[in-house]
């Protein structure tokens, strides 16, 4: 069977994430700050495993990475992820605000994609996806977000850069659009479920080829210029 590996799967899109491929009779590797809900987890398929994970705690990445030695991930999806105060004006952000975004959002999936590289290459799909935002685009008008923005822009352009560096080993590296999802992170506001957004994901990480590498999808399975 192949497998996933999900960071933030606890709730949200990472949740749904973990229920289609589990329900797709994949192997479900989830990586959580907060432990997923019992029932949540009961209702997963057999083959789950829940390490512990904390973005800001780079040994919980290098226990993770220990344990998983040696044993292939087909699908890595980087999902973790935060919006402190997102409607903040420029002069209130503080630097704690964009260390803390910049920590969750863009070098803890570097430092766990480098960590997740020998498994990587020994899977079958060699996919690895960072969720990221339509807010890193320059085509995007709302105002604010400023420390999320910036950090899902320069996650954009780590994936691309690790596109480049991978090439030869043939990873697919995307970053992916979900949409306006009804999280947490939007108060359960938005134009998608969750479920209707990781339908559209995975369809795009299913059909990805090294041609897609290195570029920015939407759910609906457009590129988005940034
Ligand atoms: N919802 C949208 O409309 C939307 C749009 C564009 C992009 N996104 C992106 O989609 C991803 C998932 O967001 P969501 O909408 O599902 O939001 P969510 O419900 O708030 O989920 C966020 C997830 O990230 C985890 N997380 C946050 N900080 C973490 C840390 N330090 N270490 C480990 N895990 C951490 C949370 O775990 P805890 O429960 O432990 O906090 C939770 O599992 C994020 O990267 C977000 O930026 C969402």
């Amino acid at each position: 069977m192949p497998s996933v590996f999900i960071t933030g799967a606890n709730r949200g899109i990472g949740l749904e994430f973990a229920r289609q491929y589990s329900n797709a009779g994949w192997q479900v590797v989830l990586a959580n700050r907060t432990p997923m809900a019992p029932k949540d987890f009961a209702s997963l398929g057999m083959d789950v495993t829940e390490f512990h994970y904390d973005a800001m705690d780079d040994a919980t990445a290098a226990d993770i990475a220990k344990r998983l030695k040696g044993r292939p991930i087909d699908v890595a999806i980087l999902n973790a992820g935060i919006d402190d105060q997102p409607d903040l004006p420029p002069e209130l952000v503080t630097a704690e605000i964009w260390e803390r975004a910049m920590l969750t959002n863009t070098f803890a999936p570097l430092h766990l994609a480098a960590l997740l590289e020998p498994n990587l290459r020994i899977g079958q799909h060699k996919v690895l996806a960072a969720v990221s935002s339509l807010a890193a685009s320059s085509t995007y008008t709302v105002p604010r977000q400023f420390a999320y923005r910036a950090s899902k822009a320069s996650l954009n352009q780590m994936w691309r850069n690790l596109s480049v560096d991978w090439k030869d080993w043939g990873a697919i590296c995307l970053t992916l659009r979900p949409g306006r999802v009804k999280t947490r992170m939007t108060g359960f506001e938005g134009d998608l479920t969750p479920s209707e957004s990781v339908s559209g994901l995975r369809r795009v990480i299913e059909t990805a080829t090294p041609a897609e590498s290195g570029k920015l999808w939407g759910y609906d399975g457009q590129v988005v210029p940034w």
